[in-house]
């Protein structure tokens, strides 16, 4: 794999980082980033994205402030910025590539904190120069982590309840959505399962459920309640289809770190399409 730690251990490490050391990137470390966004040009539906690091100017700080985000992101020197193809299933490729990004920018020591609004009209947009079929539904700050958070951060922490994760029992199941899915029955694939379960979600809202069918695993949105609201009011994108994509690349890479091939495939299972509010998405097929 591209990374020099282990995936599991990236994916415990990133937290979403709100406080920055008043530093710039350096020139070399600018290089590494850079080249690797230039390798991520697609993702696991093949929508076309590119994505590109702009050093912040007190414009673009300024630029979040009014973007309804409900964030508060102190010093960070840089962003990650991505354009999207405006395709079927932009939004969750989005998500599976910029998480790979912010894994990589993980594994080379920094910290960096998701955004999602809507960038289209943005600063970020005009930076990155998007075309008329492109969309920037997020962007990621990124720079050195300050190890005391800000009260602000601790703040939001809380009222996102970031340190809370459900529970396998809630989100995970077996067959059909009444029976839970049992760690101890699913094997190595128990790791890549946890690792969704550690993956970062808009508001940490968590909107991933993943029933098993044998050597399948079946992706599924289930919405939150009020949240369609709250993206009009804010105009915000479908922030939970990028919380999809992200489950898929914490699943995938820590799957494919233990050798569990497989492959994504959209299958549309009979049984439990549609139930108790959750949206089909795709499968991941294992061997
Ligand atoms: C798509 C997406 C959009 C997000 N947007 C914001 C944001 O606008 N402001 C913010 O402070 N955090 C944002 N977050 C970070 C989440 O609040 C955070 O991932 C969640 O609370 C879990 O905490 P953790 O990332 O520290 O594990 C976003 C996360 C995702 C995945």
């Amino acid at each position: 794999m591209f990374f020099s730690l282990q995936v599991v251990e990236l994916i415990k490490k990133r937290y979403s980082c709100r406080t920055y050391l008043n530093k710039p990137i350096e020139e070399d470390k600018k290089d590494i980033l850079k080249s690797y966004l230039s390798s991520v040009k697609t993702a696991v539906f093949n929508t076309n994205l590119r994505f590109g690091l702009i050093t912040a100017t007190e414009e673009d700080r300024n630029a979040l402030k009014g973007l309804g985000t409900y964030g508060f992101i102190k010093d960070p020197p840089g962003f990650i910025v991505g354009a999207a193809e405006d395709s079927k299933y932009s939004l969750e490729d989005y998500g599976y590539a910029m998480e790979k990004i912010i894994l990589f920018s993980t594994d080379i020591g920094f910290g960096t904190c998701w955004l999602g609004g809507t960038f289209n009209k943005s600063n970020f947009a005009a930076k990155i120069s998007k075309n008329d079929d492109e969309i920037v539904p997020a962007v990621a700050s990124i720079g050195y982590k300050k190890e005391k958070r800000s009260t602000m951060e601790s703040i939001i922490r809380w009222t996102a309840g970031s340190d809370n994760r459900l529970s396998w029992d809630k989100m995970f199941f077996n067959i059909d959505f009444e029976t839970p899915m049992i760690k101890e029955d699913i094997g190595e694939y128990a790791i890549a399962i946890e690792m969704v379960r550690l993956a970062p979600s808009a508001s940490n809202k968590q909107p991933w459920r993943i029933v098993k069918d044998k050597n399948i695993f079946h992706f599924y949105l289930q919405r939150t309640k009020g949240y369609e609201r709250n993206q009009k009011l804010f105009k915000t994108v479908d922030l939970q289809r990028i919380d999809m994509g992200i489950a898929m690349c914490h699943f995938e890479l820590s799957a494919k770190e233990m050798n569990l091939e497989g492959k994504w495939e959209i299958i549309t299972p009979q049984r439990t399409n549609q139930l108790r509010d959750n949206e089909y998405l795709v499968s991941w097929i294992g061997h």
